[in-house]
């Protein structure tokens, strides 16, 4: 494991986004996992703006986010395949029909599950996997349990979780409280992953990645994976 630790959010995000745009110089056709969250936003600036300048091509990338809530459409402001149009997709090169997201609204949410579980392996797997971190160490919506999910799974959400992501909200009520996400066992089946934390998760990141393994601390898990890099915002 790789641990950077930067002071600003402005050189987290600069960092993140020269891995992931090395990734796509080093391979066109990559298949690049994505995350959602404020940690993420500045990294996809970035890489919008490398974009704008000519320097990266996203024409021949493929992305696979970790997750969605269930029970909102992608044209739902609140949506995660929207946060992802409008932060990063909308302004890049890259053909919207090779972007993916699990669909949270599928009326077979088990089925969608196997489903998204079984295209990833068919895209051959993921390049570079990019992940936020929970306040406890949830990793994608794989929530502190006592076990590891192996794969692409549907999850009631913990109360501090609809807490955390009421601020997005207008109403409490209208926060999903069901998700779908990719497992523990699909994340670590990435290539390479690179994980981004702001200040307010040094405490967990500690936790996770020189504490135990342990899955009341999903991210933890990342400690057995053989190519993790963690940018530690100190600030
Ligand atoms: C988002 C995701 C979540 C977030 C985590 C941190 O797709 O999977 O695990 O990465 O909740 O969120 P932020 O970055 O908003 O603190």
């Amino acid at each position: 494991m790789r641990m950077m630790r930067v002071k600003t959010y402005e050189e987290m995000s600069a960092l993140a986004a020269s891995m992931i745009g090395a990734q796509v110089i080093l391979k066109p056709d990559c298949v690049l996992g994505l995350a959602t969250g404020s940690s993420p936003i500045g990294t996809y600036k970035k890489l919008v703006e490398s974009c704008e300048k000519g320097l990266l091509d996203f024409s021949g990338v493929r992305t696979v986010n970790l997750d969605e809530y269930c029970g909102l459409s992608g044209d739902n402001p609140n949506s995660y395949r929207y946060f992802m149009n409008d932060n990063l997709f909308d302004h890049v090169n890259i053909d919207k029909a090779n972007t993916h997201v699990p669909n949270g609204f599928a009326e077979d949410l088990e089925a969608e599950a196997a489903r998204y579980e079984a295209f990833i392996e068919s895209l051959g797997g993921v390049d570079l996997q990019l992940l936020g971190i929970g306040h406890n160490g949830h990793i994608g919506f794989n929530e502190p349990t006592d076990h590891f999910p192996a794969t692409v799974h549907t999850v009631a959400l913990t109360e501090s979780t609809i807490n955390a992501n009421a601020r997005l909200f207008e109403r409490r009520e209208d926060v999903p409280t069901q998700a779908i996400t990719m497992g523990i066992g699909t994340i670590m089946k990435a290539d390479k992953i690179l994980l981004i934390a702001g200040a307010d998760k040094k405490e967990i990141v500690e936790k996770a990645f020189y504490g135990p393994v342990t899955p009341e601390v999903p991210a933890s898990v990342l400690q057995l994976h053989r190519n993790v890099t963690v940018i530690l915002c100190e600030n």
